[in-house]
């Protein structure tokens, strides 16, 4: 009997061809997923990566807020025209403490992963205030009013205290400290070295450039931090992973 004539039973026996698919799926699906009991963690480890600022992360509460997302999205996919506008691709690491994650799934403006440092502080208020004012096309809305609506970080500690509950490392101390370190982040004469202890990296400077805390600085200080955490001169990929 030729193998055409044997392959024949099979397809002209539904039941022969339900159970062989089966056992042909299961062993597919064992190769696949037993590695992974194996493995300890499926996120590369990387330097840098760190718990956001109380500062950081109001912002980031302002970019989900106003639907940033449905714009930009927050992952630069490893392709030779994205690595070469945007920087290296993004790890699963970078987004390890994003609750919810911010990939997006669409670009009708650039990707944000690095967008950190791109710009000056003064570029983001007036292209937060009026982006065509900035690039004439643009079709981004304006965010003006930002500016206006000042911030008191009254439930920061609950803030961080919810990210700790869904996995994000915040030590007691970042929690007892929140409220300090919130107001100092945009307090160069104060005192952030405890900030800066406490979130390796974080920038200290007024980001809109006027008095008070507004959503424009939480959001500038959010924008000014992305991408700029992990330090990929130190980084090689692990391929054995
Ligand atoms: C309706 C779509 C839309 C929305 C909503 C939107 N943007 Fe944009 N954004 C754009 C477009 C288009 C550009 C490119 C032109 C420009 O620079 O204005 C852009 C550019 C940017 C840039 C400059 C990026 C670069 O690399 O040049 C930043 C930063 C930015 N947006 C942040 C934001 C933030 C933060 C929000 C939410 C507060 C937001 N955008 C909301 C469409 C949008």
């Amino acid at each position: 009997m030729g193998i055409l004539d044997k392959h024949k039973i099979l397809e002209t026996n539904a039941t022969a061809l339900l159970v062989g698919s089966l056992l042909v799926v299961t062993i597919g699906g064992i190769v696949e997923i037993a590695p992974l009991f194996y493995l300890e963690n499926t996120i590369e480890e990387v330097e840098g990566m760190r718990p956001y600022s109380p500062l950081e992360l109001t912002g980031r509460d302002i970019y989900i807020r106003e639907g940033c997302y449905v714009c930009h999205s927050q992952m630069v996919r490893p392709m030779r025209d994205e690595v070469e506008r945007y920087g290296h691709y993004s790890l699963a690491a970078e987004s390890m403490y994003d609750h919810p994650f911010q990939w997006g799934s669409k670009r009708t403006g650039p990707d944000l992963a690095r967008v950190g440092g791109r710009y000056s502080d003064d570029w983001h208020v007036d292209h937060f205030t009026n982006p065509q004012s900035v690039v004439p096309e643009s079709v981004m809305p304006k965010y003006g009013y930002l500016l206006d609506r000042m911030l008191e970080g009254h439930h920061i500690e609950e803030l961080l205290e919810t990210h700790r509950f869904v996995g994000v490392p915040y030590t007691d101390e970042m929690i007892e400290n929140a409220s300090a370190d919130f107001r100092v982040q945009v307090d160069p004469m104060g005192d952030w070295d405890g900030l800066v202890e406490r979130y390796p990296g974080a920038q200290v400077r007024n980001f809109d450039g006027a008095p008070g805390i507004s959503e424009m600085d939480a959001l500038i200080a959010y924008m000014q931090m992305l991408g700029t955490l992990v330090d990929f001169s130190t980084f090689t990929p692990d391929a054995s992973r």
